[in-house]
């Protein structure tokens, strides 16, 4: 068996860095791991992650209903080309920046479209690959929002929606959270870094440790 670990948040929780720092862990840890990220991870993926975070120059008028099916497309094909291979191979472990419950929490509290929709596409498609274990980075939206601010490159589509989307965002993952506490748990993203990446590593061992796995 071999275990997949999704990390979620808003934008701004700290959750793509602590994605890296856990896959570095286990990797020092000498378990074989494949670091993967939502919308991404296959040419396809990569190519829709362009278009969705691209809300203010060629792809600005991408309609909210578009965007939920690229993710969804996105999410397809890589559990087809990435997931799946991996998964039904023994001891391996997935850790994917973002995962089903972005697209439930995003466009589904985020922007309003049926929640068991976009359950039921998820289900469709990703099949039996659920997460073993999903790790919410939770944080205040002031906090969030004041970090996005401060980075420096590109500002995706959704970093500009106003606060009151963020919050519904933030209580989305958190009702989702709380519907399913034994595949989730909740971080403080107002942690440091290190003392974060401490309790996140820890979360992971225990569910890798306690599975029926050779992992050790
Ligand atoms: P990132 O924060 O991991 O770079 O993700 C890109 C953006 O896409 C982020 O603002 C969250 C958003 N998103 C959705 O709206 N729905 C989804 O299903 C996924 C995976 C991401």
């Amino acid at each position: 068996m071999s275990i997949l670990i999704t990390l979620e948040g808003g934008d701004g929780s700290g959750k793509s860095t602590q994605s890296r720092l856990l896959s570095t862990a286990l990797l020092g840890r000498g378990y074989n791991v494949t670091s993967l990220r939502e919308p991404g991870g296959t040419n396809l993926g990569e190519n829709l992650r362009e278009i969705l975070n691209d809300g203010q120059r060629h792809h600005a008028g991408l309609t909210d209903m578009s965007q939920l099916y690229l993710f969804l497309a996105a999410r397809a094909q890589l559990v087809a080309e990435r997931i799946s291979p991996v998964l039904i191979e023994p001891n391996n472990v997935i850790i994917c920046d973002r995962y089903i419950d972005s697209t439930v929490a995003y466009q589904g509290y985020g922007f309003g479209f049926d929640i068991n929709f976009i359950k039921q596409a998820n289900s469709n498609a990703i099949g039996d690959f659920v997460p073993n274990l999903t790790i919410l980075i939770d944080c205040p939206i002031e906090t969030s929002i004041a970090r996005t601010i401060s980075r420096t490159g590109k500002v995706s589509r959704f970093e500009t929606k106003p606060n009151d989307f963020h919050q519904r965002v933030r209580n989305g993952f958190i009702e989702l959270a709380n519907e399913n506490h034994d595949r989730w748990k909740i971080v403080d993203g107002t942690l440091d870094e290190k003392t974060l990446s401490k309790q996140i590593l820890s979360l992971a061992l225990e569910v890798i440790k306690g599975s029926d796995t050779n992992l050790q």
